[in-house]
């Protein structure tokens, strides 16, 4: 039998290069051998915008215009809501007996959440325990293959505690969890932060145009002392030699360039015109299959709902057996 992926996304914006490289290849390798859902975890977009439910409605479509235009096929992927799914809640309910307080605190992913959303003082319950709702996410479809960034590593940990703490107390129902990480897991932004962020400013979208692509690259961080073209510059930590190391096919060609570049006499604008060509020719079919896809926004809309009700099929065999574990199952 295939084995089940569980993997998705929070529909709080457009889909970026660092989902793209991070996760959203390997979806597409990987659905032909696997069989694949994926999540609209629109609960869990609303534990951090529950004041901008409009957000995220607005961002549904859109975030499924990006799986369709990256090649995720609706008819070997199962794309489904979590909300309408309401056996993920009734699961993540049953599974916050297994979670203590102080585990949830120390998660590393939701503590740096909380610092960049302002959450340190007061932390909404749903936000602090979104990686119990995540657990149920994966566990309520007996998914045993998650392919996900980096950051997201504490949540498959979290899912296999539960998953540990569930078999010890009501028996076997849950196989281990095992995250599936890209090579490049976690893309920096094109301001050199840590991370690109679809709320930080500083991504390359997926749906981005031409030119915002280009004015993006030409804005990108590279040196700040190499300041005139004969001036050695610094490739360390040059984003746009991090990006060409992960994007140019011709890594040949870039090892000369770097070299040019660390000596001096060779300008920013060469290497950012260089990558931008390479992105542009790298997510020009992606936007034109978007686009094309975009004509038809009730066949989306129709993807969404009919992998809805078949994701719902599945988790409701995994409930009646959670239920009947637990003793639980007055009615069958
Ligand atoms: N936490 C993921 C993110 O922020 C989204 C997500 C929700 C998810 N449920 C999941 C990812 C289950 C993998 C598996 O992008």
């Amino acid at each position: 039998m295939k084995k089940t992926i569980l993997t998705g996304d929070r529909p709080t914006g457009p889909l970026h290069l660092g989902h793209y490289v991070g996760s959203l290849q390997n979806r597409v390798k990987m659905q032909d051998e696997y069989n694949q859902f994926i999540i609209i975890a629109d609960i869990q977009a609303l534990t951090d915008n529950y004041n901008n439910p409009m957000k995220i409605r607005n961002n549904i479509l859109e975030v499924v215009l990006d799986y369709l235009a990256v090649g995720i096929d609706p008819l070997k992927s199962t794309i489904f809501i979590q909300s309408r799914i309401p056996e993920i809640a009734e699961l993540t309910m049953y599974f916050m007996n297994l979670v203590k307080l102080g585990h949830l605190q120390a998660n590393p992913t939701v503590k740096e959440e909380m610092k960049q959303k302002g959450f340190e003082k007061s932390i909404p319950m749903g936000f602090l325990t979104y990686p119990v709702s995540q657990a149920a996410d994966i566990l309520a479809f007996q998914a045993t293959v998650v392919p996900v960034g980096i950051d997201q590593l504490p949540m498959i940990e979290q899912t296999n505690d539960i998953a540990r703490s569930f078999h010890h107390l009501y028996g076997d129902v849950f196989e281990r969890v095992e995250a599936v990480v890209a090579k490049v897991s976690r893309l920096p932004g094109i301001d050199g932060q840590m991370k690109m962020g679809k709320s930080l400013g500083n991504a390359i979208f997926l749906s981005d145009s031409t030119e915002l692509i280009k004015e993006k690259v030409m804005s990108m961080y590279t040196d700040p002392k190499h300041v005139r073209v004969e001036d050695p510059g610094n490739v360390e930590g040059n984003m746009v030699f991090y990006y060409l190391d992960i994007f140019d096919p011709d890594q040949e060609g870039l090892q000369n360039l770097k070299e040019q570049y660390t000596r001096g006499g060779l300008g920013d604008t060469v290497i950012k015109l260089r990558l931008f060509t390479i992105l542009e020719e790298m997510i020009s079919p992606l936007r034109q299959r978007r686009l094309e896809f975009s004509k038809d926004m009730a066949y989306i809309q129709k993807i969404v709902e009919e992998g809805t009700g078949r994701a719902r099929i599945k988790v409701q065999e995994t409930m009646q057996k959670v239920r009947s574990a637990m003793h639980i199952d007055y009615f069958v």
